[in-house]
């Protein structure tokens, strides 16, 4: 799979997104041979730079971000193909200037006509970039070219904006040529969920109410918000990822077996299962959220959410959210789906576990079984990629003595191919124009349908759980699940 002849246009090139993954993906896409000679990279932003400032960008964030070995005649091809752009987001003359650089590429470099628009701005700009877009001509094709536009979450902050936003990119983007980003979709270990469920006949039959006692979706991570209190402020830890990425993997543990691995059909079997998923009725009971305060975290003391630059001290965004979601269907009916997520917990681990129901019989001794747990299938999405089974086993010797064990599976072991970072296998999608990891509309609509009545009913509660940062995140997340009588697995 090799992308064709294209220009992709970076817009929000000087953006942290840009120089921490998206230049440095494009680098490796070009080292390992696959983009074609006829490639262009057009930088467009509002900064006073030249081709030869982007160049020395790219140069450093290359250096210093990409994951393949740095290799002079891969860069000097890949440099002579960028150009800047300087200009506002809304300013005709800077549209018709980029218009003029993108053509002048197809002849100079053989880009083919084919223009792929990567929106790495805030949304409050689109529709000034959409609109210029269209204006300067830049959108329009013929049989032969294609255009492509890629944005970034959020989309949207709820249900009525995401509309909104889906609204105007679509005034002049057809939904097949908008790709939106969910860098959880490019993971290896999140695509694997597919692999381990579909590829397999010994996953399948147990994959269900009959087998499964309930199903936790962890995203924890061990850092704050760092510096994008602008952007995480009134946003909080569910809109910025459970409405995405956990959602998604939610959607990909229990929707049913898509007819194909083509775009349409895998997108109808998510969009049913999020449009099955429901929440428990009583709020208050089936979700916890939590703000971070000051604590210690690998020996260095870190400071609360509410003394971090640029937060107001008042705010009462959550950096913890947990939701205990339903999902109506004949396969899951009665299985709770526990999803959190948090900053400042005690370390950075993503997985989805299905925890089975207990034997319904066991022939041995209660002293025997007293350090026996639940069967678990564990998906470890990160750091620490790959899948464990855990069961009891007998312990060695003379007793029938039953312990928990794990069997594993581990990326690093057992394949010597390397996985690719998401940001390079989705753009690599984007240029091939290969849709199935691209969430659609529905999808992201139907997210937020199942999300806006969690963040209005916080809405409505002026209090906030602290946590500790570099803890297991607040006390009513635990209380959630005791109320279950159950509990989180340990992070
Ligand atoms: C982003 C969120 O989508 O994902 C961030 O906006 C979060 O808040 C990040 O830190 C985590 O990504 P990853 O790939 O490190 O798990």
């Amino acid at each position: 799979r090799v992308a064709g002849p294209c220009v992709l246009v970076l817009f929000g090139v000087t953006g942290d997104l840009s120089r921490k993954k998206l230049l440095p993906a494009i680098y490796d896409l070009a080292n390992r041979g696959l983009l074609p000679p006829g490639f262009a990279l057009v930088g467009f932003a509002r900064r006073d730079w030249d081709n030869q400032d982007f160049r020395q960008i790219a140069y450093e964030s290359v250096k210093q971000h990409a994951r393949t070995p740095f290799r002079e005649d891969v860069w000097r091809h890949l440099s002579e193909g960028m150009h800047f752009v300087p200009g506002e987001f809304g300013d005709p003359g800077a549209f018709d200037a980029l218009a003029m650089a993108v053509k002048e590429l197809d002849t100079t470099r053989g880009t083919g006509g084919n223009y792929a628009f990567y929106l790495s701005i805030p949304p409050k700009f689109f529709p000034q970039v959409v609109e210029q877009l269209q204006r300067s001509g830049l959108a329009e094709h013929d049989r032969t070219s294609w255009r492509r536009v890629v944005i970034e979450k959020p989309f949207g902050h709820d249900l009525t904006s995401a509309v909104e936003l889906n609204d105007t990119v679509h005034r002049v983007f057809p939904e097949e040529s908008i790709f939106r980003i969910d860098h959880y979709l490019g993971k290896e270990t999140v695509q694997n969920i597919l692999a381990l469920r579909f590829a397999n006949t010994m996953f399948e039959p147990i994959w269900n109410r009959s087998y499964v006692d309930h199903v936790q979706i962890t995203m924890a991570e061990d850092i704050g918000i760092g510096g994008r209190a602008g952007y995480y402020d009134g946003i909080g830890a569910a809109r910025d990822v459970i409405q995405n990425h956990l959602l998604q993997l939610l959607a990909l543990t229990a929707m049913e077996e898509p007819t194909s691995f083509s775009a349409e059909a895998v997108r109808a079997e998510k969009s049913k299962i999020l449009s099955s998923v429901r929440l428990p009725d009583e709020l208050g009971l089936a979700t916890a959220r939590g703000q971070y305060s000051a604590g210690w975290q690998g020996g260095v003391k870190v400071r609360g959410y509410l003394e971090e630059e640029g937060i107001p001290p008042d705010s009462r965004t959550e950096t913890y959210a947990a939701i205990k979601m339903e999902i109506d269907n004949r396969r899951w009916a009665g299985v709770p789906f526990y999803l959190r997520t948090g900053k400042r917990l005690s370390r950075r681990v993503t997985e989805v576990a299905m925890i089975f129901q207990q034997a319904p019989h066991l022939p041995f001794s209660q002293t025997d079984t007293e350090e026996l747990g639940e069967n678990a299938l564990v998906m470890r999405v990160q750091p620490d990629e790959g899948i464990t089974v855990r069961f009891g086993s007998k312990v060695p010797g003379t007793s029938m003595e039953i312990r928990d064990v794990n069997m594993d599976f581990a990326y690093g072991e057992s394949f010597t191919e390397s996985s690719p970072e998401a940001y390079e296998r989705l753009l690599l999608d984007v240029l091939i124009g290969d849709p199935p990891l691209f969430p659609r509309q529905t999808e992201v609509e139907l997210s937020w349908k199942i999300l806006d009545p969690v963040t209005e009913y916080w809405a409505s509660k002026p209090k906030v759980e602290q946590y500790k940062s570099g803890g297991y995140g607040p006390a009513g997340a635990d209380e959630l699940m005791a109320r279950d009588g159950r509990a989180w697995r340990r992070i």
